[in-house]
């Protein structure tokens, strides 16, 4: 049993027929050494009561009524800085539309949008709540902004219903609280990384454009490994299929010319890695209206080449100490990957053998070539997370390297 003595969980219980199950959580959290402060919000005081919830937690319970004397004692900025872990159950519908929209209304939302710590979403709804567009709206731009969700579960409803909209059981919170909470080794604590995932879109028309395979998997593995080293994370993201690591920062970008200006606002950070596969052209006159087929011979299209965002990234004024580019190769992958460094101005590149056999694109594995001023190290095929936290670890020890001999 992982013992969570010592850490501190700020739990905002909003106000759904699930809340009864709060007293297992919080009992579970005692057991295991945690500290629980409570915040209820005006709905959920329906459901639950403070008393009941502070002699369970063995600590003061804050509702949604603001008293001096608790602004005083533990304002809403400090309950949020003071916790480990911020954890929202039952996340009502209502709960998670203000989260999603910034709104701080009352004492819970004000503490989640104060927050600069994790946040666990237990959501629990009826499911056409759950399954309504605007819903999975605000639970896409939570995932975006790095929440992590537990739930919810498929099963009979309060209401009689079924289907998924179930808060999660106590035990399964739990095991989400002890996986966020676990110590880790943080050597890029206080380090800003950039990544660029996935591919551009360059629009031909208002309904064509111009595209490749990439799945962004790659980019978003080296996300996940960044922040798991305590890095600030900023992932550029052309647009893909995939979950935003939890506590990865993602900026949705179509063109290459917004990735570049997207990555240029970002500057200076730390380690910058581009793992985009940016589309190498752009349709020199995007057509303002659709293409008709009518109009004759097919149309011919004149391309522009776009900005090559590694180059400039390297060669920048405000350029990271360290900077990675990748080399998606399908023939002669180290000579072209060493011509790459060269022309790219970039400390190392990551060469991959993307021709159609390798699976590479869109596949979980990952054959790479590390190519630097130091020689060429080729690693063993391994997956795309696996491949994410050696090459990070590598990173770190670079960055290190660097700061010790600019000092
Ligand atoms: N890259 C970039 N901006 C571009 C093109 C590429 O930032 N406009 C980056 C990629 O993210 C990758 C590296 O440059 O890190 C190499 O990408 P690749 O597509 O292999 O190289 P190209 O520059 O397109 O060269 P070539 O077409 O000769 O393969």
């Amino acid at each position: 049993m992982t013992s969570l003595a010592g850490k501190s969980v700020l739990l905002i219980i909003g106000g759904g027929i699930a809340a009864y199950k709060i007293h297992e959580l919080i009992r579970l959290l005692k057991t295991r050494g945690a500290r629980t402060r409570i915040i209820l919000t005006k709905a959920a005081e329906e459901f639950v009561t403070p008393l009941s919830l502070a002699g369970l937690s063995g600590e003061k319970v804050y509702t949604h009524l603001f008293s001096l004397t608790d602004e005083v004692e533990m304002g809403h900025i400090q309950l949020s800085r003071a916790a480990d872990l911020l954890v929202v159950a039952p996340a009502t519908a209502d709960l998670i539309a203000k989260m999603a929209n910034g709104l701080a209304d009352d004492l819970a939302s004000t503490a989640l949008l104060a927050t600069d710590k994790r946040v666990l979403v237990a959501p629990a709804m009826n499911v056409r709540m759950w399954r309504h567009a605007a819903t999975q709206r605000n639970i896409e731009v939570l995932k975006r902004d790095g929440v992590t969700l537990v739930g919810p579960n498929e099963g009979e409803m309060a209401c009689g219903e079924f289907g998924p909209g179930r808060m999660s059981e106590p035990n399964e919170i739990l095991s989400s609280i002890v996986e966020l909470l676990k110590p880790r080794s943080q050597p890029l604590a206080g380090k800003k990384v950039v990544i660029t995932a996935g591919p551009t879109r360059e629009p031909i028309d208002p309904v064509r454009f111009i595209s490749n395979h990439s799945s962004g998997k790659q980019g978003y593995a080296i996300a996940k490994a960044a922040v798991d080293l305590g890095a600030e994370t900023i992932l550029i993201s052309g647009p893909v299929a995939l979950l935003v690591p939890p506590g990865v920062q993602m900026i949705p970008v179509e063109t290459a010319q917004d990735m570049l200006r997207a990555c240029e606002a970002e500057l200076p950070g730390d380690i910058a890695i581009f793992t985009a596969a940016v589309a190498d052209w752009r349709v020199t006159a995007q057509a303002t209206g659709k293409l008709k087929k009518s109009a004759g011979a097919p149309p011919s299209l004149t391309l522009t080449e776009n900005p090559d965002i590694l180059a400039t990234i390297s060669h920048h004024a405000a350029r990271p100490r360290v900077v990675v580019g990748f080399a998606a190769e399908t023939e002669h992958v180290t000579d072209h990957a060493i011509a790459k460094l060269k022309r790219k101005g970039c400390d190392l590149i990551v060469a991959n053998d993307v021709s159609k056999d390798s699976g590479v694109f869109g596949g979980d594995r990952n054959t790479v070539h590390l190519v630097s001023d130091g020689g060429i190290e080729s690693w063993p095929q391994m997956s795309k997370d696996e491949v994410a936290q050696r090459l990070m670890g590598r990173l770190v020890q670079t960055l290190v390297l660097r700061q010790k001999a600019s000092e």
